[in-house]
């Protein structure tokens, strides 16, 4: 198995770095700045003998590495910086994946696409147009981050171990994600019954603005860790054809009575890729939320085109 992982700053580099030392799979790293995927793929491949894995690491600048490649995961792109939204680094972040698909396109048109690179719906859409690839093979991560965030903060409010809380972040990636109180449960009890509904609904706040919370820390750029922990259970997933149902980034269909837009929703990720789009049932207000986030998603990639006219 190969991945290749572009973009070798802070996502790329720890996706790399989680990849090979899950034993996931062989990496190439790539990056338009010369020397830097090559250092750092350098650097991780020298710590194999102290963690214990055989698989190689390699990078370069250049796109004909990827060839072979079971999944790409596409991190090219800016992060954003404190006061900006995701939807700021529309104009700069659709430009090189429109490039980056592009050049990736004849050194390996098979692979599956996972975009990272914000806006995430939005970047997963131009991937999907410029590759032509069915929607079983261009989806995005963001949901599994999402998610993530919701059931650390459930953890943290509760004082219990993190990996017993399930829960459950839809729609797109930004302010209008729509995270599901109601089908979050810590061992099967749902939160509803543990924590007072003014504590919940700072939860759910406080998940909606994970992202721009460390940013404001960091101040130079976004979060990584969790970021790239994310990537590799969805990269496990399909390798490992372990039909894991994940929030994911993808075109519906049909589904939650959308069409033709890409939205993070449960799905089943295996060897074929987005096996399964899995519907839940909505109450009224959680599927207005989500209709809310869709347009969202709608009307920035409205933006996308009209900027593409423009140009
Ligand atoms: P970073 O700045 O550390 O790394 C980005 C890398 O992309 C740089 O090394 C840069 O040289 C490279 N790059 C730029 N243009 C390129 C091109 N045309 N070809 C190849 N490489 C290129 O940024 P970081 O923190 O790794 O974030 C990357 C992207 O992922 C950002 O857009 C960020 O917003 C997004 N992100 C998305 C998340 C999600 O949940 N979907 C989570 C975290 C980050
Ligand atoms: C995040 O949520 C940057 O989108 C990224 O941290």
């Amino acid at each position: 198995m190969k991945v290749t992982v572009v973009g070798a700053g802070n996502v790329g580099a720890t996706c790399a770095q989680r990849i090979a030392e899950a034993d996931l799979a062989d990496v190439y790293l790539v990056d338009v700045v010369e020397g830097l995927a090559r250092g750092k793929a350098l650097d991780l491949a020298q710590a194999a003998p102290i963690v214990d894995h055989s698989r190689s690491i390699e990078g370069s600048e250049d796109w004909a590495g990827a060839a072979g490649s079971d999944i790409i995961v596409l991190t090219a792109g800016k992060p954003r910086t404190p006061g900006m939204s995701r939807d700021d680094l529309l104009q700069v972040n659709a430009a090189i994946t429109s490039s980056v698909v592009e050049s990736l396109m004849p050194a390996a048109p098979d692979a599956l696409l996972l975009m990272v690179a914000n806006p995430l719906d939005v970047t997963t859409y131009v991937a999907a147009q410029v590759s032509g690839l069915p929607r079983e093979r261009v989806i995005g991560m963001a949901g599994v981050l999402d998610t993530a965030r919701f059931r650390a903060f459930i953890a943290m409010e509760i004082g219990c171990c993190p990996s017993e809380v399930t829960a459950m972040v839809l729609g797109g990636h930004g302010d209008s994600m729509v995270p599901l109180p109601r089908h979050s449960t810590v061992s099967g009890i749902p939160i509803t019954q543990l924590i007072s509904e003014e504590r919940l609904a700072a939860i759910v706040e406080r998940t909606r603005q994970g992202g721009g919370e460390i940013v404001s820390y960091l101040k130079t750029g976004s979060a990584f860790y969790a970021p790239a922990a994310a990537v590799t259970q969805m990269v496990g997933a399909i390798l490992r054809d372990e039909k894991r149902i994940l929030p994911t980034c993808v075109r519906l269909q049909g589904e939650y009575g959308m069409d033709d837009v890409f939205l993070g929703v449960p799905a089943m990720l295996g060897a074929a890729g987005m096996e399964q789009v899995v519907e839940v049932d909505l109450d009224d207000e959680e599927r207005s939320a989500l209709e809310l986030s869709a347009q969202h998603v709608r009307d920035t990639v409205d933006q996308w085109r009209n900027l593409q006219q423009d140009a």
